[in-house]
C-alpha cells in the first residue's frame, strides 16, 4: 500500500503540492492527472524517495520513504518499477544491457540468468531477438517498450508510468496504452499512471485522481470524472480530449 500523508513541496516560491493526501490499495490501477507542470513528476519522484518533501510523508508498505535508512529505502524501490517519462535508455548500451542494468547494479551476475530474464521480460513486451541492437537503431515506441522491460527486470509490485503514450503517435500509444492493460492484468501489479491523456485513462484506469493548483481536485472512478459538470474539471476534459473515436 501507498499512503501519501498531506505532502507539500516548493520549489523556491512555487508552490507545487501543497497538500496532498491519498491511498493506492494493492492491485489497484489509478491515473494522475493534471495539467502540465501542475507537479505529477514531482509527486511520483517523492514516492520512490528521489525528492524529500518539506513537510509530509509518504509510507509505501509501511515504510517512511522520507525518513527510512537508505538501505531500507533500496529495499522498497526494488519493488518499483518505473518507466520515466522519456524512455531513458543508456544509449551506450545494447537493449539487453539497459534491460538488466538494475539487475547488474544489484549484484545479479549470473550471465545465463540475465539472458533470460531479458528474453522473458522482452517477449512480455512484445519484442523478441533485438537482445544485441543499440536504442539509436530502434522506433520511439520500441525504445518505450524496452524501458517497459527494463521497469519489469526485477518483477516489482508496484509499477508507475510517467507520461507513457507522451511524444507518441496515435497509433502508437494505442498499442502502448493496450500493452500496459495487458500487462496490469498479467501481473497482477499495483500501478500509477501519471497521463494527461484522456483516452488512457479511460481505458485504463480503476481510479483517477485530478491534480489542481497543488491540491487534490477529484478522487473517484473515471467516468463520473468524464461526466463532471464542474467548471475546472471541464476545462482540463475539453483541453485534453483529443479528437479522436473512441474505438
Ligand atoms: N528539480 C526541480 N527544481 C525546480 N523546479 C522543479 C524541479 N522539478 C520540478 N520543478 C517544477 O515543479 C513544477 C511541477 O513539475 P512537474 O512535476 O515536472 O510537472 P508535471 O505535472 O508536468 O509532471 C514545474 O513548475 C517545474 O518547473
Ligand atoms: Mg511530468
Amino acid at each position: 500500500m501507498i499512503q501519501v500523508r498531506s505532502l507539500q513541496k516548493s520549489f523556491g516560491t512555487r508552490e507545487v503540492l501543497r497538500g496532498v493526501s491519498f491511498e493506492i490499495r494493492d492491485g489497484e490501477t489509478v491515473a494522475i492527472i493534471g495539467q502540465s507542470g501542475c507537479g505529477k513528476s514531482v509527486l511520483l519522484k517523492h514516492i520512490i524517495g528521489l525528492l524529500k518533501p518539506d513537510a509530509g510523508d509518504v509510507v509505501v508498505d509501511g515504510v517512511s520513504i522520507s525518513k527510512a535508512p537508505l538501505p531500507e529505502l533500496e529495499r522498497v524501490r526494488r519493488n518499483i518499477g518505473f518507466l520515466f517519462q522519456g524512455s531513458a535508455l543508456f544509449d551506450s548500451m545494447t537493449v539487453a544491457e539497459n534491460i538488466t542494468l538494475g539487475l547488474r547494479e544489484h549484484g545479479e551476475r549470473d550471465r545465463e540468468k540475465l539472458t533470460r530474464i531479458t528474453k522473458e521480460k522482452l517477449a512480455l513486451v512484445g519484442l523478441r531477438g533485438i537482445e544485441h541492437a543499440m536504442p539509436s537503431e530502434l522506433s520511439g515506441g520500441m525504445k518505450k517498450r524496452v524501458a517497459l522491460a527494463r521497469a519489469l527486470a526485477t518483477e516489482p509490485h508496484y509499477m508507475f508510468y510517467d507520461e507513457p503514450t507522451t511524444g507518441l503517435d496515435p497509433v502508437t500509444s494505442d498499442q502502448i496504452d493496450a500493452l500496459i492493460q495487458d500487462l496490469t492484468g498479467q501481473l497482477h501489479v499495483t500501478s500509477l499512471i501519471v497521463t494527461h491523456d484522456l483516452f488512457t485513462v479511460e481505458r485504463i484506469a480503476e481510479r483517477v485522481i485530478f491534480i489542481h493548483e497543488g491540491r487534490i481536485y477529484f478522487d473517484g472512478i473515471p467516468s463520473a470524472f468524464a461526466r463532471s459538470t464542474d467548471p475546472i474539471a471541464r476545462q482540463f476534459l475539453e483541453r485534453y480530449r483529443t479528437p479522436v473515436t473512441q474505438g
